[in-house]
């Protein structure tokens, strides 16, 4: 989605500019451009297409100046030309802003600016913003931004300059911002891998913030009558990610860093938080009496979190002997869902601003129910809005297909379930130190599935990456699984996948399977062996070409499958972790295979800001 950066100080801003937007360029974009103001004039770079295009225009243009605006746009309104791309200027050619999020009332606003006598160049809902902060500007940035503020419905994130002014001035309204700190010199933001490289303290603002950022000096106010939070309690946030943390290293792509980096990740969602037999989760704050009280649990999630969600429903299930939910959060906000304020809503989130999960965050929380943020994303805003938070702690994520963030997603699932467990006084149904002692090695694991199955996952990459489709199967835990790995083939190689209950597909799926169809079946479940067995049987009768990823004791697929991918012998319960890894390496390899832009591919985001 887009991304925002913002430069005032002592420093040339246009090639910090054009760093930075390559820095957000993971959360996905089509087009960018940079602002730059120089003695009372600024000048406007856009380009359609690669940060690159835009990094030439800007070599041969800026002007040197020291205060500046960036953005990268993920179109939503208007296709991605380089009319469409931001900044946007008022009439005068003296005000700019750029924008993230959606103004829904745009039409409206729209006419009664066109009526006024603005002249509009673009197609973006973004446009109206700055004719509208026009109406309102007299020499004070701050003050017409909060009137332009107050006139806009929707969900945004805004920066601002003027002509004349040495500050930018900066909105948030349910869209993510941050201001950053520096010396002599200050920076706004989407998000904080864009200011690694010069800061590490910032500011998270509240929605209704209006800041004045200027080299030496911030002032916030809030453009809502009755500000969430008061003003004077902003807080200095220091962030405890590197600049390493988010360079690709001696890797060619960031996922596959990222695939790589999974034991490290799993390591530090563990940290600290087995301790003699116990479970310690100190720091998420949920009452062990209300813990008790909760008779519902709900897990809330998009795209690959969601099947973090799923497999969470059932060790839930499978430990708390209670009804559990997992839902898709734009469908659990829109659908009534029977929540109370015995309910415990889990949401579960890469980035923490998930606009369908925060929404469904909110939702929840006006029916009374406790909600609990399970980000990796510290500050985030379902970290800050959620009643208690539970870090997974796998470090910044770059790529737009999550790998590190799930795998420390699931961990997080079996950590929470413990805990859940012991504090409602539950029996665990499997011996609790043999447990606690697999859980700790879930890194060596993971380490011993990188080595075991990268070769493997070559060749069945390469293999599929020939073909139209594919399917995944699995059943119970392993069926969350195969979901995760069909969406990884589908978002980086664009090759079509679908995954099934292994049991649904009689059900029609399996009138698509051909001659030479590709199938790969997870079978990590000793109770639901026969079954795949079966099913199996079923898809090779029609021609389909079968692979299996099973446990190291998975023997007797040798005549019913061209290719096994054995993993360590963990116990069955975290096989799907450990199946996590060659599903994505398997997207990877055929995604490279392809050629495809395996970091970026086509038409995604990486934080999916808006609904
Ligand atoms: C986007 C990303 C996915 C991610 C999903 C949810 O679709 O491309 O990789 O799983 O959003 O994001 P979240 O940050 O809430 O986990």
């Amino acid at each position: 989605m887009c991304g925002i950066v913002g430069y005032v100080g002592r420093r040339e801003a246009a090639p910090i500019l054009v760093d930075r937007l390559d820095d957000l360029s993971y959360r996905g974009y089509d087009s960018a451009g940079v602002a730059v103001a120089h003695d009372g004039v600024v000048v406007v770079e856009k380009c359609p297409g690669k940060i690159e295009n835009l990094r030439a225009a800007v070599g041969k243009a800026t002007p040197p100046g020291t205060l500046g605006l960036g953005h990268t746009r993920w179109a939503t309104h208007g296709a991605p030309t380089q009319v469409n791309a931001h900044p946007h200027a008022d009439c005068t050619g003296r005000l700019f802003v750029v924008q993230n999020g959606i103004i829904e009332n745009f039409p409206t606003l729209k006419r009664e600016l066109l009526e006024r006598g603005h002249e509009f160049s673009t197609e973006t809902d973004t446009e109206v913003v700055i004719h509208l902060l026009e109406e309102y500007y007299d020499g004070d940035l701050l003050a017409a931004a909060k009137k332009t503020a107050a006139r806009l419905e929707g969900s945004f994130a805004l920066a601002f300059l003027a002509a004349g002014e040495e500050r930018l001035v900066a909105v948030r309204y349910h869209a993510p911002l941050i201001v950053g700190i520096g010396g002599g010199e200050n920076f706004v933001a989407s998000d904080i891998t864009a200011l690694l490289q010069d800061t590490n303290k910032v500011y998270v603002l509240e929605n209704g913030d209006v800041v004045s950022v200027e080299a030496n000096r911030i002032d916030v106010d809030s453009f809502l009558p009755d500000p969430p939070k008061a003003l004077g309690t902003r807080q200095l946030t220091i962030v405890d990610w590197r600049p390493e943390d988010v360079s690709k290293n001696d890797y060619p792509h960031y996922m596959l860093k990222e695939i790589h980096e999974q034991p490290r990740a799993l390591e530090r969602t563990l940290q600290g938080r087995i301790k003699d037999g116990e479970i310690v989760l100190r720091e998420m704050g949920l009452a062990s009496e209300l813990i008790r009280r909760v008779n519902s649990f709900h897990l809330v999630a998009c795209g690959t979190a969601y099947h973090a969600a799923l497999f969470g429903k059932y060790l839930f299930e499978r430990v708390l002997r209670v009804p559990v939910s997992a839902d898709i959060a734009s469908e659990f906000r829109y659908r009534d869902p029977i929540v109370d304020g015995r309910s415990l809503v889990i949401l579960i989130s890469q980035s923490g601003e998930t606009a369908d999960t925060i929404g469904s965050l909110e939702e929840a929380r006006a029916r009374g129910a406790k909600t609990l943020a399970v980000v990796n994303v510290r500050g985030s805003t379902l970290a800050r809005e959620a009643d208690a938070v539970l870090y997974t702690r796998a470090g910044p994520e770059i790529a737009v297909a999550s790998t590190k963030a799930f795998t420390a997603q699931l961990t997080a699932m079996f950590l929470l379930v413990c805990y859940l467990a012991d504090r409602r006084r539950m029996e665990w149904p499997y011996p609790r130190e043999e447990l606690l002692a697999h859980l700790a090695s879930l890194p060596s694991y993971l380490e011993q599935t990188l080595e075991q199955t990268a070769a493997t996952a070559r060749e069945w990459g390469q293999l599929i990456a020939n073909e139209a489709d594919c399917y995944f199967l699995g059943r119970n835990v392993d069926e969350p699984l195969a979901r995760e790995a069909a969406l990884k083939l589908k978002e980086i190689s664009y090759v079509h996948a679908e995954a099934y209950a292994a049991g649904e597909l009689k059900h029609g799926t399996i009138a698509l399977i051909a001659e030479g169809t590709p199938v790969v079946s997870f079978m990590t479940q000793a109770e639901v062996w026969d079954k795949m067995i079966s099913n199996l049987h079923e898809v090779r009768a029609r021609g389909a070409r079968t692979f299996a990823v099973a446990r190291e004791d998975g023997i007797g697929l040798e005549d019913l499958v061209e290719g096994v991918m054995t993993l360590p012998a963990a116990p069955e319960l975290f096989a799907p972790i450990l199946a996590a890894v060659p599903a994505q390496l398997l997207a990877y390899e055929a995604a490279v295979a392809l050629g495809r832009d395996v970091d970026q591919p086509r038409n995604l985001a990486k934080s999916v800001t808006v609904e």
